[in-house]
């Protein structure tokens, strides 16, 4: 399976700096089949995007897009406009959850829509600090996997990604607060019993599951050798040029 490193840029960069980043970027960075770099700027800069980056070098993503297809959503972007300009979109992001109050039944017509549109649905799932503490951790991971995949049949559930993002380990800048190996082992391997559950052993196998949270140069080797890890999703360090490019380095050396 390849490695898959995704840069969510969040609500960062104008249209400007995200062309000359991507300029930057495209430069430095060699042609990597077995890896699989995708960037997730900002919707306004993605059809421009769209026209200067080179496709065998790395894909585009949507942080976000209305499971409508048209009609009155004042202020919405649909997958059907997105179809063509990305391939992936970030779905289910603790951010759109929480800032946002997406749920889970939201999150599950969205990727439903993504799949409608020939858009991959990176479905984000991971449990609060204060659930954790609770001994909830289990059962988020279930109720949001499962919820967000509800609309998903068996023909389509090959389409799909999985991204774990515990929270509280989200844009940490404490050592504390970090995701250790074993605690994500430990979430990718019932993300995959669930899966087995439910859509049979083989999907569960070839299902793509990433980590995301706080992911740096000085950590990423360590998470993609977490058994079951097939990729990274990376907020504050896919903005830093040099940092994004020595992941993807260290995820070409770990894959090799
Ligand atoms: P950080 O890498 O900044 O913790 O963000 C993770 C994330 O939310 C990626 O989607």
């Amino acid at each position: 399976m390849r490695t898959y490193i995704v840069g969510n840029w969040k609500l960062n960069f104008t249209v400007g700096e995200a062309s000359i980043y991507l300029h930057k970027l495209l430069k430095k960075m060699p042609n990597y089949r077995d890896i699989e770099v995708v960037v997730a700027p900002s919707t306004i800069a993605l059809q421009p995007l769209s026209l200067q980056i080179d496709r065998h070098k790395m894909k585009l993503s949507a942080q976000n897009a209305f499971y409508r297809d048209y009609g009155a959503f004042t202020g919405e972007t649909s997958f059907t406009q997105l179809r063509g300009i990305v391939d992936y979109c970030i779905i289910g992001h603790s951010e759109r959850r929480y800032i946002f109050s997406e749920s889970d039944k939201v999150v599950s017509k969205k990727v439903a829509a993504a799949i409608r549109n020939k858009i991959t649905p990176i479905l984000c799932i991971g449990e609060t600090e204060s659930e954790r503490a609770f001994g909830e951790t289990k059962d988020v991971i279930k109720d949001q996997l499962i919820g967000g995949l509800s609309e998903i049949g068996d023909d389509d559930i090959d389409k799909i990604i999985v991204a774990y993002e515990p929270v509280w380990a989200i844009s940490s800048t404490k050592s504390s607060k970090l995701a250790a190996p074993d605690e994500i082992a430990d979430a990718v391997k019932l993300i995959r019993e669930i899966l087995s559950e439910v859509y049979g052993k083989k999907v569960a196998e070839s299902v793509p599951v990433l980590f995301g949270g706080s992911v740096n140069p000085s950590n990423a080797g360590a998470y993609l050798t977490v058994p079951g890890v097939n990729g990274l999703l990376i907020g504050g360090s896919s903005l830093i040029l040099s940092e994004f490019t020595d992941i993807i380095e260290i995820a070409k050396r770990v894959h090799a």
